[in-house]
């Protein structure tokens, strides 16, 4: 198990730390970029505590959500948070998650980010699908999703109780020859 470093042209992914702190308590106490999430704005007390929870995480136990930084690595700072999760039953699957801060969004991050882990994940021998849950309202995730040609599996109707009434959600998934094949197409 060791910790996990990722680059691509512009991002570095790489475990969370403590001089992350003001950057991450920045967007994560914005209400528009949680609106969809699992998880309430953060304080920065809360900010604090789920940054030292986070920085020793290790990649590649089954059934953990581990969150890491995305840093721009032109200017150090960071730009928003990614989660993998890999499968409880099955290290072979996993599910991802991409927050990337409301002042620099719509500028490729998010689609930069999901296909950096999208290539490390599948170049994991054996490695087989990867899977996300949205909420049908989140357009903007919808897109990302959709532009990377994951597959909507699923809608599921009202199926989650969340800010006070009862939401519905899509299930995207990849897989590994999807991938592949797209990348061989785009070559
Ligand atoms: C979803 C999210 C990660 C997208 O990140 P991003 O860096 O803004 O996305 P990108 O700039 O890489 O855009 C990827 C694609 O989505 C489209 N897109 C992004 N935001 C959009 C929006 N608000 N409305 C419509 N399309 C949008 C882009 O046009 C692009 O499409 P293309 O590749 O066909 O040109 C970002 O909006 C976010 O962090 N949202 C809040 C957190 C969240 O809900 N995360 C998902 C649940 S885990």
């Amino acid at each position: 198990m060791k910790n996990l470093i990722l680059e691509s042209e512009r991002l570095r992914i790489r475990n969370l730390q403590r001089t992350d702190l003001d950057d991450f308590y920045f967007y994560r106490s914005n209400p528009e970029v949680t609106k969809y999430q699992g998880f309430d704005t953060y304080t920065l007390e809360e900010s604090n505590s789920f940054i030292q929870s986070q920085m020793d995480k290790t990649f590649g136990n089954a059934g953990e959500w581990v969150q890491y930084g995305i840093e721009n690595k032109l200017t150090g700072r960071l730009i928003g948070d990614c989660a993998i999760k890999l499968d409880q039953d099955d290290v072979r699957i996993a599910e991802v998650g991409i927050t990337i801060a409301h002042t620099e969004q719509q500028m490729g991050f998010g689609k930069e980010c999901f296909i950096t882990i999208l290539d490390f994940l599948f170049s994991i021998d054996g490695f087989h699908r990867v899977s996300e849950i949205v909420d049908v309202e989140n357009v903007a995730s919808i897109r990302l999703l959709e532009s990377l040609g994951f597959k909507k599996e699923g809608h599921f109707i009202q199926n989650i109780f969340f800010n006070g009434k009862w939401g519905s959600e899509f299930q995207y998934a990849m897989l590994k020859q999807e991938w592949q094949s797209k990348k061989k197409a785009n070559r």
